[in-house]
């Protein structure tokens, strides 16, 4: 050991001499005069390096800090001197350096490394990277050496790059997870267990708002407190979630029970904990809200507010375009039973055949328990029971009211429907209220049917559970009611073969029109688009002098021309590029999927040819079938011209609007090969597709 080696020299020259056995005092001198040098240049070193260097002493408390680390440190050396840094180091940490610094005191000969969070004088933790090496078996030292630097900004960064990641996984997981949902029951518990997932949060619910009864209600909950009971519905600007429903806002909180916007009676049965209310929004209306409740004493971070913010804003999409989704079904399932009906009442003289086929739509498309339909008798002024289904009693059939007595009589009397929620509290007869006490009804509801302005007899719906009808089951029901009335009108005049074809067109008129509004809604199809091309089409369609019936079926057909589309994938209908061969495929097979939807739709099937032939070109080029010229129906030729004006004077996902000029040289250019020369011709000089002759 003729060469003491600098650290030990500059740390501990009295042991170094102490311990060092050297006999001859010249060579003494010559050694202390080396050993002095290299301690000035080992000095000027270890102050100058940019590498903070402490020495850890057996005690466990620092005996030599660098001017690097002071500075790092924002201690003074006096204060940092002898300062156990256990105490300064994040208690996180502290098990990996204690571990670290255990394997170091095992191994000597390893230099170990290890990363911890370090209290600065100021109080803020500063990320260190640390090597530690052992020299206490450097007598001269006999100390841990610590050469660290500090790796604040590298961990930001990457605690950034890692919050992103995960953002980005969470929006994955939750737009993936809403978009295999095919009804909000089955969309929403996912949404939210996904959501509670990725914040690691205990409980949380979903409420939906009500435009009807003008309330929010708690569509799912998790974590709440039993017994819980349902929550009660909450009015906007009332509770935590009406007011963000009114405010738009998310509304954080430190624990929701001692929330001054709770109402008393949820206290005692919130989750304990605190977090956040945010706004569900659907474009520009906020259509519900979602809580998230995190444990006592964890806070919603500001980048946890951010995630949220934007999972919802995903939800609320979701929630959009499942509603849509089920309301066009159900469209759907309401036309063919009206189809359903339409064949009963043409095809059979027997009133009660003809109304029990109605009275099974109501029951399966309505959700009703039991429904009956009663006829007016007016010379008795008495009403009678025709057909019912659903009772179990059969005595519930005998049911006889004078006309005034019970909720059916006043149905008529009033003309209007008559809506019971709780019979229990509003009993009328004594022999109604027994045979409803006894069939376990809680509901009713009674509509007059009327045909021509005659009352016909009233349509009674019963419940076993508290009914709660919204705007579209009620407008079903007055459809249905309709059809009752011409049912029995018919029966009545013994002429049930001339139905009154009138009143049937005008129900079906009014569900097929609900039911291309919800069609455009899902193409995203520019505002009126539907009804632009149907009017435009009718327009074209007189001056080709199609007149009455013919009419009405353009009409519908052009309606419902891409029904077909329902079929077609949002990745593939809402793609904002253009299609691949394979999607393409797929999109080419809406003309035939709306034959196959509407076919079986007897009243409809004259308004196929717009449907299922609005893609066949003049030259033969066109789809499914690549019919030419005069075996593509009129209609359709017609039709096919109108749809491309719109379609390219609009906005679509995949491209911008044209101007009409271009539109206009488009169109012309295309007669004779895709459209119908004449229909080009009629279009542009009738001034019907843009202004006249070009000006
Ligand atoms: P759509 O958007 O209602 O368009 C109806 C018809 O208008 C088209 O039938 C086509 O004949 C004409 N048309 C519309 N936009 C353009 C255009 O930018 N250029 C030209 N030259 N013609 C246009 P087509 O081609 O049979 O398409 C049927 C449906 O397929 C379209 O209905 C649309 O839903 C979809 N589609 C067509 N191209 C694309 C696309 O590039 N991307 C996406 N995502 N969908 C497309
Ligand atoms: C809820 O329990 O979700 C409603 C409570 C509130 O909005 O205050
Ligand atoms: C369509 O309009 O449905 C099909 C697209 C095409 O083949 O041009
Ligand atoms: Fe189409
Ligand atoms: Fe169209």
């Amino acid at each position: 050991m003729s060469n003491p080696s600098p650290v030990r020299s500059y740390l501990s020259p009295k042991v170094y001499g102490s311990e060092t056995i050297i006999s001859d005092v010249t060579d003494r001198d010559r050694a202390e005069e080396a050993f002095r040098q290299s301690e000035t240049r080992f000095r000027v070193l270890i102050e100058n390096a940019s590498d903070a260097i402490t020495l850890l002493g057996r005690d466990g408390r620092l005996k030599y800090v660098s001017a690097a680390a002071v500075r790092l440190m924002g201690y003074t050396a006096e204060e940092i001197m002898g300062v156990a840094p256990a105490e300064l180091t994040h208690p996180d940490d502290l098990p990996t350096v204690m571990r670290r610094l255990a394997e170091a005191l095992r191994r000597p000969a390893k230099i170990a490394s290890v990363q911890y969070r370090f209290r600065h004088k100021d109080g803020t933790w500063l990320w260190l990277e640390s090597t530690i090496s052992n020299l206490l078996g450097e007598p001269s030292v006999a100390a841990i050496v610590f050469n660290f630097r500090d790796i604040s900004e590298r961990k930001q960064a990457e605690a950034e790059i890692h919050g992103r990641l995960a953002e980005l996984e969470a929006v994955n997981q939750v737009s993936t997870a809403s978009r295999s949902a095919q009804t909000l029951e089955e969309m929403l518990p996912v949404l939210l267990d996904v959501t509670l997932k990725l914040m690691d949060a205990s409980a949380g619910s979903i409420s939906l708002y009500d435009p009807l009864k003008d309330e929010l209600r708690t569509a799912i909950k998790r974590g709440w407190l039993v017994p819980s009971g349902p929550i009660p519905p909450q009015k906007p600007g009332t509770g935590v979630t009406g007011h963000v429903l009114v405010s738009g806002q998310p509304y954080l909180s430190r624990s929701f029970r001692d929330d001054p916007l709770l109402e008393e009676l949820n206290r005692a049965r919130f989750p304990p904990g605190g977090g956040v209310c945010l706004p569900i929004r659907a474009g520009d209306t906020v259509i519900g809200t979602i809580v998230v409740i995190v444990p006592v004493p964890r806070e919603v971070t500001a980048s946890e507010l951010r995630l949220l913010t934007i999972l919802s804003e995903i939800a609320g999409n979701a929630i959009q375009r499942t509603t849509l989704h089920q309301q066009t079904e159900r469209r759907m399932q309401q036309l063919s039973a009206l189809s359903v009906i339409d064949r009963a009442i043409s095809s059979s003289f027997d009133l009660s055949i003809s109304l029990t086929t109605l009275l099974n739509q109501v029951i399966t498309q309505l959700g009703a328990d039991a429904a009956d339909v009663l006829l007016y008798e007016a010379g008795s002024q008495t009403l009678k029971f025709i057909a019912g289904q659903g009772f179990r009693i059969a005595a519930s059939k005998q049911i006889r009211l004078r006309l005034g007595e019970g909720y059916a009589g006043r149905a008529i009397l009033e003309r209007r429907l008559v809506q019971v929620p709780d019979l229990a509290s509003a009993p009328e007869s004594p022999l109604l209220a027994r045979t409803l006490a006894s069939e376990g009804f809680v509901s009713y509801l009674g509509v007059p049917l009327i045909a021509k302005g005659q009352i016909m007899g009233v349509l009674e719906i019963f419940q076993r559970s508290a009914l709660q009808p919204d705007g579209d089951w009620l407008e079903f029901l007055e459809t249905l009611a309709g059809q009752a009335a011409i049912a029995i009108d018919n029966a009545m005049l013994f002429d049930s073969l001339q139905r009154s074809n009138t009143d049937l067109a005008l129900a079906y008129d009014a569900t097929i029109e609900g039911w291309s509004r919800a069609l455009d809604l899902r193409d995203r199809e520019t505002e009126g688009h539907t009804q632009r091309v149907t009017d435009l089409t009718i327009q074209l369609a007189r001056a080709f002098g199609l007149s009455g019936e013919e009419l009405a079926h353009a009409r519908w057909g052009s309606l419902l021309h891409d029904i077909g589309k329902m079929g077609v994938p949002d990745q593939i209908l809402l793609k904002p590029g253009p299609l691949t061969e394979e999607e393409w495929v797929v999109m080419k097979r809406h003309p035939r999927l709306a034959y196959e939807m509407l076919a079986p739709i007897q009243y409809l099937r004259a308004a196929l040819d717009i449907p299922y032939r609005h893609h066949e070109k003049w030259d033969g080029s066109g789809y499914p079938l690549g019919l030419k010229g005069e075996q593509i129906p009129l209609t359709a030729r017609i039709f096919a011209v109108v749809d491309v004006w719109d379609a390219l004077s609009s906005d679509r996902p995949y491209r911008l609007a044209w101007p009409e000029e271009k539109v206009r040289a488009h169109v012309l250019a295309l007669a004779g090969t895709h459209f119908d020369p004449e229909v080009v011709r009629v279009s542009m000089e009738s001034g019907v597709l843009g202004r006249k002759g070009g000006d």
